[in-house]
């Protein structure tokens, strides 16, 4: 649990962070969201008391962070840095092994961890080897996240994780995210300032400006109120679209017999933009969904409309 109140900064008299409220319960997965300059880094920073606060108190499980040894701290909440910040001197294998190495893990078990969170990241383990310098900025940035993992701590806070990673390799890093979150349950503050990565990942959004939270919800909560003119600009009108992202067709599939009736397919690990995007360029009202070989069931217009309206809230 993340507990921010009243919670202040200024840099040379410029206020960054403005008297935020901010709670994280328990295994969720709370975006913060905003554009750039709006003090989404330095409150995590005040968060994680790498920057220390001019006013306001940050607790993480009710015990307030002044009074925690930064070790303590450090240990029990992983951090992924915008722009990753990795330790140039040492390889992919040393940065990853840090945290565990300080718990004094036992060195096949950060061997078999290093293969996993690179696994995890799509990265070969062949790059374990590999020095900062010789890495692109995805793959980088995806190491940033596997360190970041490594030690297994219950909380995150992810700074624009996945923000120069290519988009393919990015919704997958979203996707095996939300997988691993589904069984671990990591209270997590991720920040983004893209809607569509916000919409996917965030069980609740916290909309920054200014150095203030101006609108707080869930995704669906968000799409379906009006918000003011802030939150309207931010979010674009084809906000409501990139919702279904959040939801694979096996969701809305109705299992029919497909025969005869349907001249597409498509998979049912797939987001429904994808069904909703197929069905539009190829003309197509039904799809017969398909998984390892076989046939589902049956996605059509009608029920890709009325899953939207009615289940979308209990889907998740
Ligand atoms: N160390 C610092 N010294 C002076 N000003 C700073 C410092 N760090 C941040 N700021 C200022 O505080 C404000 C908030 O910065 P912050 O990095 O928190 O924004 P952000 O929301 O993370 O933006 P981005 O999306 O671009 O990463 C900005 O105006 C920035 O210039
Ligand atoms: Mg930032």
């Amino acid at each position: 649990m993340i507990r921010a109140e009243r919670l202040s900064k200024a840099y040379q008299g410029v206020p960054a962070v403005r008297g935020v409220d901010l709670s994280v319960p328990e295994g969720e997965l709370c975006v913060l969201l905003g554009p750039s300059g709006c003090g989404k880094s330095t409150l995590l920073r005040l968060i994680n008391a790498l920057t220390p606060a001019d006013s306001g108190t940050v607790k993480v499980n009710g015990r307030d962070i002044r009074s925690t040894p930064p070790e303590t701290l450090r240990r029990g909440i992983g951090y992924v840095v915008q722009n990753v910040g990795l330790f140039p001197h040492y390889t992919v294998r040393r940065n990853i092994s840090v945290v565990p190495e300080l718990l004094k893990w036992k060195k096949e078990d950060i061997a078999k961890r290093a293969a996993f969170l690179m696994a995890l990241t799509g990265l070969p383990d062949k790059y374990l080897d590999k020095y900062p310098h010789e890495l692109s900025g995805g793959e980088a940035q995806r190491v940033g996240v596997a360190r970041a993992l490594a030690a297994d701590p219950p909380i995150l806070l992810m700074d624009e994780p996945f923000g120069s990673v290519d988009p393919l390799n990015r919704e997958r890093l979203q996707r095996s995210f939300l997988d691993i979150q589904k069984t671990l349950n990591k209270t997590v503050l991720f920040v983004t300032h893209d809607v569509s990565e916000a919409l996917t990942m965030g069980d609740r959004i916290l909309l920054m400006r200014e150095g203030r939270i101006v609108s707080s919800g869930t995704p669906r909560e968000l799409v379906f109120t009006e918000g003011d003119a802030f939150s309207q600009a931010f979010f674009g009108s084809e906000m409501a679209l990139k919702l279904l992202t959040r939801h694979q067709v096996r969701a809305a599939c109705v299992r029919e017999d497909a025969e005869g009736k349907v001249g597409c397919t498509i998979a049912a690990d797939l987001p429904l933009t994808d069904a909703l995007a197929m069905m539009l360029k190829k003309g197509c009202e039904r799809l017969a969904v398909t998984e390892g070989g076989e046939i589902l069931g049956v996605l059509d217009f009608a029920g890709l409309l009325r899953f939207f309206g009615e289940a979308e809230q209990d889907a998740r």
